[in-house]
């Protein structure tokens, strides 16, 4: 068996990675947090949960012998790109982050370094708010008492604001269709994460057209030293570069 490939997923670049090398031949296992009740599941193997720490994973590396690690994971899973690049560092597998580039900045948003920042500055920025951050970041929200309209794709767990209006849904989302939710709830201010992509980028060009005023959230920094690409391609020509099974071209 020529060596594995371990891609780090969650997202649409992770699945159209797998799919690629499924179709090259490449051995390759996709693994999943488990955070999503019915994920889109990519081609080939798939494994779902957390791997324990840097340690589990490490160990995961070495027990199924695998030669190269792709962390395509979203680019605000921090903690899991902190583990893998430690993981990888101790048991000496190459690695490489797969992080789509962030939206192209637009004059007039407002940015906040952190989501605690985005709490921050939010209550000066407007009164009715589309909060697109996502189910887990909604607790640091919960404090301030402001409309909020939430969209996630499950529904959320834990604390949330006083004043809030969830809706379930999951991108691709139309620039009509967001118009239309934008009008709908009246919204001055929406907050999204720098998360980059077409999937949910319609919501910053409705934004725009409305007058919505936009709060992004930065993308934390990567682990020092670590080799990072922003496409699909880019990734599959580091794993040709690191030879993981002479990536049959
Ligand atoms: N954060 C976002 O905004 C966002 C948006 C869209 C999709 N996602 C996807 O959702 C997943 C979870 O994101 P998160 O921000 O909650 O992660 P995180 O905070 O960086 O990771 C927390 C823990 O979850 C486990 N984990 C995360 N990603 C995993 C993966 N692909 N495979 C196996 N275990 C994983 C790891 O557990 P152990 O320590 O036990 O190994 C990790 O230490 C990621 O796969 C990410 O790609 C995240």
């Amino acid at each position: 068996m020529p060596p594995l490939v371990l891609i780090l997923g969650g997202t649409a670049e992770a699945r159209r990675l797998a799919a690629a090398l499924v179709d090259e031949g490449v051995p390759v296992v996709s693994s999943l947090a488990g955070r999503v009740r019915d994920p889109a599941l990519p081609a080939g193997e798939v494994r779902i949960g957390g791997f324990g720490g840097v340690a589990g994973l490490a160990g995961w590396l070495v027990a199924h012998d695998v030669a190269a690690v792709v962390d395509a994971t979203h680019p605000f899973a921090s903690t899991m790109t902190a583990h893998a690049v430690a993981a990888c560092r101790s048991v000496g597998r190459p690695l490489v982050v797969l992080h789509r580039p962030g939206w192209p900045p637009e004059p007039g948003w407002v940015w906040a370094d952190s989501l605690d920042h985005a709490v921050a500055l939010l209550p000066s920025l407007g009164e009715r708010v589309f909060l697109t951050t996502g189910r887990t970041s909604l607790a640091a929200f919960a404090g301030l008492d402001l409309e909020f309209v939430v969209r996630c794709v499950d529904p959320p767990t834990g604390s949330l604001p006083r004043r809030v209006r969830v809706l379930l849904d999951r991108g691709p989302f139309t620039v009509a269709g967001e118009r239309d939710l934008l009008r709908a709830y009246r919204i001055d201010v929406l907050v999204t994460k720098d998360s980059g992509g077409s999937l949910t980028s319609a919501k910053l060009a409705a934004a725009r057209e409305e007058g919505v005023r936009v709060l992004v959230v930065r993308r934390p920094p990567l682990p020092a030293g670590v080799e990072a690409v922003e496409t699909v391609e880019a990734a599959r020509a580091w794993l040709r570069e690191v030879n993981v099974s002479a990536i049959r071209r």
